[in-house]
C-alpha cells in the first residue's frame, strides 16, 4: 500500500508514468492571483483506489480537471496515463443523442454500437441503450456517465463526486458497482467525495486536501468487503472527521447526520 506522496520525482514524466498512474510534482494553479493548488505533490500507483476528501472550495475539482487534461494553465509537473477518463457529479449527457450515442461521444474513429452496448451492460443499463437521456432516472444517468468513462478503457478513472446527487439506496448500489468495476478493470481510481464513509468503504488510501496541498493521508488496510460497524472502521472514520475539522465527539452520532458521515456541516 503506497503511503508516500512526497517521494522522489523523476523529471522525465514518460519514465515515471511506468511506475505510477499519477505523478504530480509542485503543482500550482491560481485564479486571479490566488493559488488554489499550491505546490501539490501526489502519486497514485497503477490499480490503486484513492479517495480525495476536503472542505468545499479547497480545490478538489480543480485538481481533477488538471489531471483530466481539461485545465493546462498550471505550474509544475503532471504525469497521467494516456488513457484517462473522467465522470462528473452531473452526468452531462447530450439530450439530443440516445444513451448509446452518448456513451460513444468523443471516442476517436467510428466506434460500433456494440462497444457502447458492452459498456452499458457492465453498468447494468442494457435495457436503456436506446433511451433518450431525459427519460433516465438520476442513478441511470450516472451509470450512463460511468459507461461513457469505461468505454475509453482507462488506466486512470477520475470520479468527481459521482454519487453526490443520488438517494441513499441508489448511492450504495452505485458504490458497489464502482468497487466491482475497479476490481474487474484493475485501473487506478481517484474518487473525489464529501462522504467519509464512502471513502473508507472503497479506497486503498484516503487523502485530505487543504490549503492547496495534500495535507493528510492514510492507508485503509481493512479487508474487503468492509464492515462499516467494525471498531477499526469507526476509528478511521473518527480520525478522518477530526482531520477534516468536524467538531464534537468522534462517535456514531456523527455518522447519523443527513450527510451520512460527510462534510456538509464542516464545509
Ligand atoms: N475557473 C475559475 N475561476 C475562478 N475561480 C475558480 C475557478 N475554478 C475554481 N475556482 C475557485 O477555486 C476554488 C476551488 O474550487 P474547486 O471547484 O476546485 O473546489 P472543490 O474542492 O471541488 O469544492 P466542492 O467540494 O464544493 O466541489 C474555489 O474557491 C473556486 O471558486
Ligand atoms: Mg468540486
Amino acid at each position: 500500500m503506497a503511503t508516500d506522496v512526497h517521494g522522489p520525482v523523476s523529471p522525465k514524466t514518460a519514465d515515471s508514468a511506468s511506475t505510477a498512474a499519477v505523478r504530480v510534482a509542485g503543482l500550482t494553479r491560481s485564479f486571479g492571483g490566488r493559488a488554489v493548488i499550491d505546490g501539490l505533490e501526489l502519486t497514485v500507483r497503477p490499480g490503486e483506489f484513492v479517495a480525495l476528501l476536503g472542505r468545499s472550495g479547497c480545490g478538489k475539482s480543480t485538481l481533477l480537471r488538471v489531471l483530466a487534461g481539461l485545465d493546462r494553465e498550471i505550474e509544475g509537473e503532471v504525469s497521467v496515463p494516456r488513457r484517462s477518463a473522467v465522470a462528473f457529479q452531473a452526468p452531462r449527457l447530450m439530450p439530443w443523442k440516445k444513451v448509446w450515442r452518448n456513451v460513444l461521444l468523443g471516442l476517436p474513429g467510428r466506434p460500433e454500437r456494440e462497444v457502447a452496448e458492452r459498456a452499458l451492460g457492465e453498468v447494468g443499463l442494457s435495457h436503456r441503450t436506446d433511451a433518450w437521456p431525459k427519460t433516465l432516472s438520476g442513478g441511470e444517468a450516472q451509470r450512463a456517465s460511468l459507461a461513457r468513462a469505461l468505454v475509453r478503457e482507462p488506466d486512470l478513472l477520475l470520479l468527481d463526486e459521482p454519487f453526490g446527487a443520488l438517494d441513499a439506496l441508489t448511492r450504495i448500489k452505485a458504490q458497489r458497482l464502482v468497487a466491482e468495476l475497479w476490481r474487474r478493470r484493475g485501473c487506478a481510481v481517484l474518487l473525489v467525495t464529501h462522504d467519509v464513509e464512502e471513502a473508507l468503504l472503497l479506497a486503498d488510501r484516503v487523502l485530505v486536501m487543504d490549503e492547496g496541498v495534500i495535507a493528510y493521508e492514510t492507508a485503509i488496510d481493512l479487508p474487503r468487503p468492509r464492515d462499516i460497524a467494525s471498531p477499526r472502521f469507526a476509528a478511521l472514520r473518527a480520525r478522518l472527521l477530526d482531520r477534516l475539522g468536524v467538531e464534537g465527539p468522534a462517535d456514531d452520532s456523527l455518522a447519523d447526520g443527513p450527510a451520512g458521515g460527510g462534510l456538509a456541516d464542516a464545509a
